[in-house]
């Protein structure tokens, strides 16, 4: 149990008795005792008493001589708690025993359907699909953990007009020679090439145009010319995940085409509900809330004027897929910002038809943009968009190249890896690090730093405690006695019994930023106990105590790095 939940639940019947009604009790660290209170300080106009007198009356009612070594009322009326040695030594023996390091698995696990990554067949992935992908990967990994049923999405761009030119396209380049060019992953100039002729050639339209039919109306032939497409699309995509390190399998894949069956019933039920309207030749929901510059209510378009559905009938039909078929509480979107309105609108409708009710909810998890140092979008260096891969051997190959220079003697095989874990999770961490919605700067002396806010550093730490192991030629034994008499251990405890708080706060929120920090205030509040309190050159019950602390350390640091989808090295 985590601390400020233990005192929290001491302090609120006690808070609760005074007022006269329930309160909460505000409990958070302190830099004057280990914990405040602060709760009294908003009682005192309400009950019409000096807060001091009301935090002297919480402590008269409270019980907490078993958990707290001191209590007491403070400045204005603030309640400073010090928690007692043994009791904080308990807990952290708790955790030391515990393969959760203190994190419970859910009460009432849910069915979540992460909808994530999304890429679109014969285009590349772009760095917004790379921030889709990592967060959203953070979010299956987090919320299996916790012992939640995940149904992983990934909404491929696998239909609409443009399939129509895709398909003339590799007629014209022929079956093979298009395999082979989108399995290696050219796929934007197998897409630009298309555009081109789709441009320039009146001929070329023209079939693209009765190709769309063709693929509409089921023609065999052209069915298979686009499995192919997406086939290896689908495999190119697989490569980059390997590369990236993510959950995502072939078997997540269920792409817009996947739901063209049912696109015909989400109109008929609009309709029947009586939420359809036309305008301008299209059948539109005016779900309410949603207006334009001009005051004027603003159409979801579920069906255009020349009767085809688009990306808004796609993710209706998907909605109800995921609470009818899955049976899903959660539904979660990964998807850039600019999208918010489009997912605000389906969420409304889908209310609206009542095809979206608590319990059951929808959230779209946005994000901002990847900058370049120029503070501007990144783009590669013809002005283009960057491509995801070369972002990525990019960041394993300078990963590499610093592992060897740190330490020359590395084979190559130990680079390699180290260089993988360290590249691939620097360039998670500087997005699971910041706040989700905000734009961040791809940076990479920032993010490859040794310290610092970076996946480096805490590979590095977690690394420099294995190795303090390796010397000691022992593992920590998790029944050893917890001595805490340093300030620095009494530190390092509060901080090893917060993560199952972090934990509860991401699962909540989803916002991984609030983990990286935590991991990171772990880190180096590790690194002042190591510099203060020797623990190889300690001996006796010491050294054992230490030593547990040290391994709930690294323990702490594994776990949480591989939520957010980082790996750990034994050695760096
Ligand atoms: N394929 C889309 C894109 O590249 C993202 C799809 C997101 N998911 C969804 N259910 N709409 O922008």
């Amino acid at each position: 149990m985590d601390l400020e939940r233990l005192l929290t639940d001491r302090l609120a019947p006690a808070f609760a008795t005074v007022a006269g009604g329930p309160v909460d009790p505000l409990v958070r660290r302190s830099p004057r005792a280990d914990f405040q209170s602060d709760a009294a300080l908003a009682l005192a106009r309400r009950l019409g008493r000096p807060p001091r007198d009301i935090a002297a009356a919480v402590l008269d009612h409270a019980e907490l001589d078993d958990v707290c070594a001191a209590a007491e009322v403070s400045g204005p009326g603030f309640l400073n708690l010090t928690v007692a040695d043994r009791t904080l030594a308990a807990l952290v023996s708790g955790l030391a025993g515990d393969d959760r390091l203190g994190v419970p698995t859910a009460p009432a696990p849910e069915t979540v359907v992460v909808d994530y990554s999304a890429p679109n067949v014969a285009k590349e992935m772009h760095v917004g699909h790379l921030r889709s992908t990592v967060i959203g990967d953070a979010a299956v990994r987090l919320l299996d953990w916790l012992g939640h049923r995940v149904v992983r999405v990934n909404h491929l761009g696998d239909w609409g007009t443009p399939f129509g030119m895709l398909i003339e396209h590799l007629i014209d380049l022929g079956e093979a020679e298009a395999a082979q060019e989108l399995s290696m992953g050219d796929l934007d100039s197998f897409y630009k090439a298309a555009r081109v002729k789709f441009d320039a050639d009146q001929t070329f339209q023209e079939r693209s145009r009765q190709r769309v039919v063709a693929l509409q109306g089921g023609d065999e032939r052209t069915r298979r010319l686009w499995r192919l497409l997406v086939e290896q699309s689908e495999r190119y995509f697989l490569t980059v995940y390997a590369l990236l390190d993510v959950t995502l399998t072939r078997n997540d894949f269920r792409g817009e085409s996947a739901y063209n069956d049912r696109l015909g019933g989400v109109v008929d039920e609009l309709d029947r509900l009586g939420l359809l309207r036309a305008s301008d030749g299209a059948d539109c929901v005016f779900p309410p809330g949603f207006t334009g510059r001009d005051g004027e209510p603003l159409p979801l378009i579920v069906r255009k004027g020349d009767g085809g559905y688009g990306y808004p009938a796609t993710d209706l039909a998907a909605l109800r897929h995921r609470t009818d078929d899955l049976g899903a509480t959660r539904l979660l979107y990964v998807v850039g910002l600019p999208q918010r309105q489009h997912f605000a609108m389906v969420f409304a409708a889908a209310e609206a038809a009542g095809w979206l009710r608590p319990p059951t909810r929808a959230v779209h998890l946005g994000f901002g943009s990847i900058l370049g140092t120029d503070g501007r979008m990144l783009r590669s260096r013809a002005g283009g968009s960057v491509k995801l891969v070369g972002l990525l051997e990019e960041a394993v190959a300078r990963a590499t190249e610093l592992a060897r220079a740190k330490n020359p003697e590395l084979d190559a095989e130990s680079a390699a890896e180290i260089g993988r874990a360290v590249g691939i999770g620097a360039i998670k961490y500087a997005d699971l690090a910041t706040d989700r919605g905000r734009d961040y700067v791809l940076d990479w002396e920032r993010m490859l730093s040794l310290d610092g806010n970076t996946a480096p550093y805490l590979q590095y730490a977690y690394s420099r405690i294995r190795s303090v192991f390796r010397r000691a030629g022992t593992d920590a034994r998790p029944e050893a006695e917890i001595l805490l008499a340093e300030p620095a251990e009494r530190a390092l405890a509060f901080e090893l019994l917060g993560f199952a708080g972090v934990v509860a706060e991401v699962e909540r929120t989803l916002e991984f930023h609030h983990l990286a920090g935590y991991l990171h205030r772990l880190a180096s509040t590790f690194s002042a106990f190591y510099e203060r309190c020797p623990v190889l050159r300690a001996s006796g019950e010491l050294r054992e105590s230490r030593l547990v602390l040290a391994d709930l350390t690294a323990r702490t640091l594994r776990q949480g790095l591989h939520l957010l989808g980082i790996r750990t090295v034994e050695r760096m």
